[in-house]
């Protein structure tokens, strides 16, 4: 287990300004792996990333406003630890995606489409910002896709196409229509107004009860735990991964984004084969500690929140309580965040 311990001060510089430079993909198949070192060197290709800021999250606060749900905290204890309970499952589309769609669309020249490949919460998230927005979008999708998640991207406005089986090639597809038409790409996880408006999340954590001094969430890409460590005024951000899909903790011991297998009931939403650059760094010299968790621990807390606060999200939003229940969240006051609730699952009767 690699748990970075938090350091002491609490709160941070919040003055740094944005360093702008090109992003690229690093989650598609033709990502290189740069050669090892250690978590503090700077590595050729992150320097060409613009990191995002606490600036930057605030900028996000203000372009969400009206458009997202200031969604609800519930202090409560679990075991016996006062904790807080971060209800963005509740969010509109049912998964806090929609913060960072609406703040990529909304920030830079306004644009006339809008694509982005994912038939999961992303695609959701991209669908819905866009139709606020007014904007058109299209969401590819591997043919693969769970029809009740098809349906719901439509309902949300957009045009759904199929294509491919395997997320690679839908995500080809869609880049190829980029191409073609000029359209605006939406990236899941690495990009900086997509880091900025996941860390949405965090600020509206610490606005309301600053006392907060851990605030625990689950990883894929990244996106969400970059935000977090950015909107959380330097608080530690607690990042939490199953075993099976531990893309972030295998950079942080490797000292940069490494492509990682991918096995875990809560892939569908964490299975980022690797780390995005935008959110490792941000990640690598935040104040993080990075959890491995089991299957088992997580469909455990999943039932718990079920069964203690009738609380019903995804396997991937119980990721930060079977951390707690672990033993392995740092902190006086943690604030965990329920950050999803799209799944089939219901309760039997
Ligand atoms: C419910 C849920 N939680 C967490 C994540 C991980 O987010 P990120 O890729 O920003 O780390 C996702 C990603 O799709 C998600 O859908």
């Amino acid at each position: 287990m690699l748990d970075r311990q938090p350091r002491p001060t609490r709160r941070r510089d919040r003055t740094l300004a944005s360093r702008t430079f090109p992003t690229r993909e690093s989650h598609l198949p033709d990502a290189r792996v740069a050669p090892s070192g250690i978590a503090s060197r700077t590595f050729g290709r992150l320097d060409h990333v613009r990191v995002p800021t606490a600036i930057d999250v605030d900028t996000a606060a203000i372009r969400c406003h009206g458009h997202v749900r200031h969604t609800p905290l519930l202090r409560t204890e679990v075991n016996g630890r006062p904790c807080l309970l971060k209800l963005e499952h509740l969010q509109r589309t049912g998964s806090f995606k929609l913060r960072g769609a609406l703040n990529a669309l909304a920030s830079g020249e306004r644009p006339t489409q809008v694509i982005t490949a994912s038939g999961g919460n992303h695609g959701l998230g991209v669908a819905t910002a866009a139709k606020s927005l007014g904007l058109p979008a299209t969401v590819y999708v591997p043919e693969t896709v769970p029809e009740a998640k098809a349906r719901r991207i439509e309902e949300a406005g957009a045009t759904l196409v199929r294509h491919g089986v395997s997320y690679a090639e839908c995500a080809s597809a869609a880049h190829d229509a980029v191409a073609r038409t000029g359209a605006r790409y939406v990236e899941a996880y690495n990009d900086p107004d997509v880091v900025a408006g996941q860390g949405t999340v965090a600020r509206e954590v610490v606005r309301e009860a600053p006392e907060v001094d851990a605030v625990v969430v689950a990883v894929g890409g990244g996106g969400l735990a970059a935000g977090t460590a950015l909107g959380s005024d330097g608080g530690t951000t607690v990042a939490v991964e199953p075993h099976g899909c531990s893309c972030l903790h295998q950079a942080l011991a490797a000292g940069e984004p490494v492509d990682t297998d991918v096995d875990s009931i809560a892939a569908s939403a964490l299975g980022a084969t690797r780390i995005g650059d935008v959110p490792f760094s941000v990640l690598r010299s935040a104040n993080l500690t990075s959890v491995l968790v089991t299957d088992d621990d997580i469909l455990a807390a999943r039932d718990l929140l079920w069964e203690e606060f009738r609380l019903a999200v995804e396997p991937a939003a119980a990721a930060p309580l079977a951390a707690l229940v672990a033993g392995r969240v740092p902190g006086e006051l943690p604030c965990l965040v329920l950050c999803g609730a799209n799944t089939t699952w219901t309760p039997s009767a």
